[in-house]
């Protein structure tokens, strides 16, 4: 295969030995995202925010515009949501955007200022819209803080004192710990059956889309508990906590289909929307020969709303956006109506005072003008497939390295931004849930190799605080995120063979115990541990 990019920016390496490793891990209570990123030799905890920007990307922050009030960034951010989300264009406008000079009014004007968008995602809320619906919001939770708190207090202001349950193929962490802190409780529907399901060879000739929701019990769910207790349905694409995997275009149609049949807004969190559409093209019928921002405008015409972390699929280190369908269901749902069908409270409204009293003015939104510049370009270079193909086959690569070492528990076909492990495989079923043996994992990679990785099974997710329904749900898995277009061939040899070395040694790896912060929420952010 012929490389698709150069690195721009270049960070070395250090020297570190074990014995200093294990002082650090001492000192900060094996809570590895406590750990040092400097001591590290990889460092794959995230791949949010840890992308190397190509040259498009850094020429475009200096255009970058700080003004207060509608910067031309918001502008440029909102056409450019528009390009890839909505309409599909693949025709790269963004150069003409990003050097469009502020000063060039009468092109601005025509262009980007007065333009008019009605029913769609990305409508703003210029001067002419009434109805605000796009909220630039600098990450993934905070646009999630902001939706949830919301529907909270107006649920809450309808009829008080009542428990809502919002179904997922799988919620991130820090979209849990939202649900739960707004006192509803968070489901995650996926087919586990399927996720470990491996060909005796490793291979699949398509791609399975195990990050699909398991429809049947999602209605199942919804006539259980009665529509009216389901304020939101959540298609997570790619399905991260799901190890990553995509999510087919049938199945957001379906989801779609049964949320809009009990009247309940379908939303996305769509922080790696450009990795699954890409998964879409290439193993889903009908869609090979569509463009990337085609697949996507397709996937954006399901949902009502979406919350997204550009971390991620914005080839951007910071970024994130709130957004739904002006008139849309959410917009019917959540904004409170006259007799007459006039708008008496406009949900848009109440999310722009939150934005503007938490984060800043809509047109950044926690975001300096160069970072939205950024951003912008970078939505575009997220969209082009010969990224997308050489990143998927690195995360492809590491894996069949794993597997091919004899590695146990690597969950195949790997996900679009990362490798997973399932712990119960690895530790050959010995460990059980509460030993948080896949803490011990990440602890003792981090101590011999050098290498952070994230844990997203029992000990992240919460499997001793949780349900006996919720804890069918969980995962047991060990992530390894890919970095975007920073990491080589030699980055990921070395992995494997760490991991090899580790794997054969499995016996002598500790299991951990929580010795403080237990029950505090998202409590892997901040719990001390001993091994
Ligand atoms: N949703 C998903 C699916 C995510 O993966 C993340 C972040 C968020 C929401 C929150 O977004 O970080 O911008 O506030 N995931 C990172 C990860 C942190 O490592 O997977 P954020």
């Amino acid at each position: 295969p012929t490389p698709h990019s150069y690195t721009y920016v270049t960070k070395n390496i250090p020297n570190v030995t074990v014995e200093q490793r294990e002082r650090a891990l001492k000192a900060t209570h094996y809570n590895e995202f406590a750990f040092p990123a400097g001591m590290l030799t990889i460092d794959m905890l995230s791949d949010s925010g840890t992308t190397a920007m190509t040259d498009v990307q850094w020429s475009a922050m200096f255009l970058g515009d700080e003004s207060y009030g509608r910067n031309k960034g918001y502008y440029v951010l909102l056409d450019t949501f528009r390009d890839v989300f909505e309409r599909g264009d693949d025709q790269k406008r963004i150069i003409d955007l990003v050097r469009t000079d502020c000063t060039d009014v009468e092109k601005m004007m025509n262009e980007v200022y007065l333009c008019e968008y009605e029913g769609g995602l990305f409508n703003g809320g210029s001067a002419q819209m009434e109805r605000p619906n796009t909220f630039i919001i600098q990450q993934g939770r905070a646009a999630e803080s902001v939706l949830f708190e919301l529907v909270r207090n107006i649920l809450n202001g309808r009829e008080p004192g009542k428990t809502y349950t919002i179904p997922s193929n799988g919620h991130f962490d820090t979209t849990e710990g939202n649900i739960k802190q707004m006192g509803s409780i968070p489901r995650n529907l996926y087919n586990k059956e399927l996720l470990w399901e491996v060909p005796e060879n490793g291979h699949y000739e398509k791609n399975p889309f195990k990050g699909n929701m398991d429809t049947e019990k999602l209605e199942e769910l919804i006539e259980k508990l009665g529509p009216e207790n389901v304020p939101l349905i959540y298609t997570t694409i790619t399905n991260n906590t799901v190890c990553g995997q995509p999510v087919s275009m049938a199945n957001m149609r379906e989801c779609s289909r049964i949320a809009h049949k009990y009247e309940i807004p379908y939303m996305f969190d769509a922080a790696r929307w450009a990795e699954n559409a890409y998964f879409i093209k290439v193993n889903e019928d009908g869609y090979a020969d569509k463009s990337i921002p085609e697949i996507a405008k397709e996937m954006f015409s399901y949902c009502d709303g979406f919350t997204a972390s550009l971390k991620k699929d914005g080839h951007a280190n910071m970024g994130g956006v709130l957004a739904f369908r002006d008139k849309g269901l959410f917009w019917k749902k959540f904004s409170d109506f006259n007799e007459d069908g006039s708008v008496k409270t406009d949900v848009g409204i109440l999310l722009k005072v939150k934005q503007i009293s938490s984060y800043g003015n809509d047109s950044y939104g926690g975001m300096s003008g160069r970072d939205i510049m950024a951003l912008a370009a970078g939505l575009y270079e997220a969209a082009k497939f010969d990224y997308l193909d050489a990143r998927v086959k690195q995360c492809e690569y590491l894996a069949q390295g794993f597997y091919k070492a004899g590695v146990k528990g690597v969950v195949l076909p790997a996900g679009g931004h990362g490798v997973y492990i399932n712990m119960d495989e690895f530790f050959d079923n010995k460990r059980g849930p509460e030993t948080f043996a896949g803490q011990g994992f990440s602890v003792e990679l981090i101590r011999r190799y050098g290498i952070r990785t994230a844990e997203l099974g029992n000990y992240s997710m919460e499997y001793d605080l949780k349900t006996p329904e919720q804890q069918a749900e969980v995962a047991n898995v060990v992530r390894f995120a890919v970095n975007r277009s920073q990491l080589s061939k030699e980055h990921m040899d070395y992995v494997i063979a760490a991991v090899k070395a580790l794997y054969e040694d499995r016996a002598t790896i500790p299991d951990i115990r929580i010795v403080k912060g237990k029950n505090l929420p998202m409590r892997h952010f901040h719990a001390f541990l001993e091994t």
